[in-house]
């Protein structure tokens, strides 16, 4: 098997958990765990943390990211982020168009572009994710779904700007449901978007990072992270305690 040049990242998305005294506290156990210079390690607390777990994080090397934004400068949008207050806050990355953002808020491809665009546009690195349902997926649609959200997705994106983009795909019949894709069936679809990436933007698609989430543990890390494809992972409820993401981190894909 061909060696991955990738450099792996392991993201924690802890959605809507944890107090900023609950991250702060979770950010210094994070700290004491070892270290591996071949990885990055992120993780996105909800806004209200972002700055006290920056600083907990800082000389650590791990880095800090947000769970969304609003794709505008500033203006009078109540109860909206601007990717200026993140960014000042300490996010580094931002998780665009999660399958949570797009189900329960109905966010669209055409809006989760914006998003995209205007988080690189602010130095930080979008992570945008894609995945199909479960009645997609049973009625075969996967591949055409995941090329339409990444086709719009990304269609604002430069050939400049796409090595600083990662993608994260998710089943969203995989997430949070203990149900994960087999890394076969993982393996498959990353290849597939490689392939259009290709198509969208040339060779450097084979630099770019493509994570898988959906009910990613301890007990699947290591399989995952043996496929070609797979260049780390979003985590979600086993980014939450400090056992399980830690194995997560230290996975051995040539276990
Ligand atoms: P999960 O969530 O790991 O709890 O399935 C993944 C995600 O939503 O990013």
């Amino acid at each position: 098997m061909r060696e991955k040049l990738i450099r792996p990242l392991i993201a924690g998305n802890w959605k809507m958990y944890k107090t900023p005294s609950e991250a702060e506290d979770f950010a210094r156990e994070l700290r004491e765990i070892p270290k591996f210079d071949d990885r990055d390690i992120l993780v996105c607390p909800p806004f209200t943390a972002i700055a006290k777990v920056r600083k907990v994080l800082d000389q650590t090397g791990i880095f800090v990211g947000a769970q969304n934004v609003y794709p505008a400068e500033e203006g009078a949008f109540t109860g909206e982020i601007s990717p200026k207050m993140i960014k000042e806050a300490g996010a580094q990355y931002v998780i665009c168009g999660h399958s949570e953002r797009r189900q329960i808020f109905n966010e669209d491809d055409e809006f989760i572009s914006k998003k995209v665009k205007i988080v690189l546009q602010y130095g930080m690195i979008p992570i945008l994710c894609v995945g199909e349902t479960l009645m997609q997926n049973e009625a075969g649609e996967t591949f055409n779904v995941v090329e339409a959200q990444l086709k719009t997705g990304l269609k604002k994106v430069s050939d400049n700007e796409i090595k600083n983009v990662v993608i994260a795909y998710e089943p969203v019949w995989a997430i949070g449901t203990g149900k994960n894709a087999t890394p076969q069936q993982a393996q498959t679809v990353h290849s597939f978007i490689r392939k259009i990436l290709k198509e969208m933007f040339g060779d450097i698609a084979s630099s770019i990072r493509i994570l898988y989430g959906g009910s990613v543990k301890p007990e699947n890390i290591d399989q995952l992270m043996a496929e070609q494809d797979i260049n780390g992972v979003l985590v979600g409820g086993a980014s939450l305690k400090i056992d399980s993401f830690s194995r997560i981190i230290g996975f051995n894909k040539n276990h």
